[in-house]
């Protein structure tokens, strides 16, 4: 056989097994499975729950954007817009008003949201706008432990409002979330001055650095050509010594950007946030001017520093809506990984995150009380009661089994005799006892048990979860008791 029939037959045989293989999860993507439900619910309650207490509207844009958006805002330079974007062309559709666009599904929620701001005309509400989402973001990274291709991220952007108490009034949100949340974390924050100031600073980082360049990693030589800023956040090993003695731009920016700052701290001083001066402090996106802050675990800054994991990126952005084409308008604002804060509740959370429990079990015996148990499932939801069934079992066993894994305090059995007798029999699933009476009275009968319960210290609905958050009884699980079984992925550091 030739070498080439032999490499064509290699080939074929690849092709087939490859199209026998199960189609599976890709590199740096997770699936969010039943078991951290409660988590995902904690988080999004608490943030929602903040949202409208400080008066944030709901806005949710397309996944999809123009790659145009991010490459004006975030910039070209940085290492979202340079690597890491999923970037294809729109296919031909055939129809003349489609183009054939650059697009990117999103890497972050900023820059969409300014661009939403701008084309549905908020800008002449009354300002300033705030909004909030929620959503997914793509990011083609290395995938590591706490850094995914696909990650979660929400976020709360005051937009049409300069002034400093706008910056604080984020960051006092981004900390009600993890008090919320029961997270000890820490806020340090820099300012970055404004285009006009930054310059001045750009040009002596440029002269300080000169003469190391050819011991720094080769990213920060190219940082230095771009954006000599960057270099500040670098986490290589071997540009640390240079960083660690670099100028600061707290001693180089304008009085204007000086005064704004310490309006910022002085407001945040006022609201007892845990905040720290961090002049290194620089975020990887153009868009960001003046007030920068990042959100870590105390613990864990205390140890690393800004190389820990960032729970929180956030900052003003007071050029972003002239650089993507619109007018100028200040905006500030930040968003939170949820997929780390996941991670940081389940290692360090000390909070009760409530289980999904059920207090009424139906359980059937027979094809006439299935189908009533059906109808009663209706009512007792209807009811508001938190109400469970596993219709498809056939065994009464095997329904109460399942009423006792969901932690059910009752349990009411309907069979053929009770069908007949217009009865049911309710069951208390904490002792066994087992009563038979009335279908008729089975509603008051429930209610006043539930009640009995709830007033002996059990009964918490899942609604009063964040509510109850510090509360330990055994209605919840502690963060201690529930199993690390994080999709951690191929790699063991974790940074930012
Ligand atoms: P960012 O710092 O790039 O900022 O991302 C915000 C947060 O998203 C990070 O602190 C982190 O928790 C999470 N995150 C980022 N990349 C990943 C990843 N690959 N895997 C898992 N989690 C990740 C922004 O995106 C800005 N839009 C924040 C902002 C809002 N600034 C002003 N307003």
């Amino acid at each position: 056989m030739s070498g080439g029939t032999q490499k064509k037959e290699v080939k074929e045989k690849s092709k087939k097994s490859e199209s026998a293989r199960m189609p599976s999860l890709l590199r740096g993507f997770k699936d969010v499975l039943p078991g951290e439900e409660k988590y995902w619910d904690f988080v999004f309650r608490s943030v929602s729950r903040i949202a409208y207490e400080y008066n944030f509207s709901f806005i949710n844009t397309p996944i999809l954007e123009e790659a145009s958006l991010f490459e004006r805002s975030a910039g070209e330079s940085s290492d979202v817009v340079s690597k890491e974007m999923f970037k294809f062309l729109l296919p031909k559709s055939g129809d003349e008003h489609d183009q054939r666009r650059e697009v990117v599904l999103r890497p972050e929620g900023t820059a969409p949201v300014v661009r939403a701001y701008l084309e549905h005309g908020m800008i002449s509400q009354p300002q300033p706008v705030k909004l909030w989402y929620i959503g997914p973001m793509f990011r083609y990274e290395r995938p590591q432990a706490g850094r995914y291709r696909q990650h979660h991220q929400f976020g709360l952007e005051i937009l049409g409002d300069a002034s400093p108490l706008a910056d604080a009034q984020i960051i006092i949100s981004a900390y009600q979330i993890y008090k919320l949340l029961g997270l000890d974390v820490v806020f340090p924050i820099n300012t970055i001055g404004d285009g006009a100031c930054r310059s001045a600073y750009t040009n002596s980082l440029l002269e300080y650095f000169e003469p190391f360049s050819r011991k720094m990693c080769p990213d920060c030589r190219k940082r230095l050509k771009v954006n000599p800023l960057r270099v500040l956040d670098c986490k290589d090993e071997r540009c640390q010594e240079f960083i660690d003695e670099a100028p600061q731009i707290v001693d180089m920016v304008c009085d204007d950007c000086r005064t704004h700052f310490v309006s910022v701290l002085e407001y945040l001083d006022e609201l007892d946030v845990p905040y720290v001066l961090n002049p290194r402090l620089v975020r990887g996106f153009d868009y960001y001017t003046r007030t920068t802050f990042e959100v870590f675990l105390a613990s864990e800054y205390e140890d690393k520093g800004l190389r820990a994991t960032a729970l929180t990126g956030g900052g003003r952005y007071d050029g972003l809506a002239e650089m993507i084409g619109g007018k100028q308008v200040p905006g500030v604002g930040f968003g939170q990984g949820i997929e780390r804060i996941i991670i940081s509740l389940k290692e360090h959370g000390d909070v009760a995150i409530c289980n999904r429990e059920c207090d009424v079990f139906v359980a059937q015996l027979g094809n006439e009380a299935k189908r009533k148990a059906l109808g009663l499932y209706e009512r007792l939801r209807a009811e508001g009661i938190r109400v469970a069934e596993s219709f498809s079992k056939d065994g009464l066993s095997a329904q109460l089994d399942r009423a006792n894994k969901l932690n059910s305090k009752l349990a009411v059995i309907l069979g053929q005799k009770e069908i007949l007798d217009g009865t049911v029999i309710i069951r208390d699933m904490v002792s066994g006892i087992q009563e038979e009476i009335n279908y008729d009275k089975l509603m008051t009968e429930i209610k006043r048990r539930l009640k009995s319960v709830s007033e002996n210290g059990g009964g918490i609905r899942v609604d009063d979860c964040v509510d109850h958050a510090t509360d330990t009884s055994e209605e919840f699980e502690t963060i201690d008791d529930v199993s690390l079984d994080e999709n951690v992925l191929d790699g063991k550091e974790v940074d930012r």
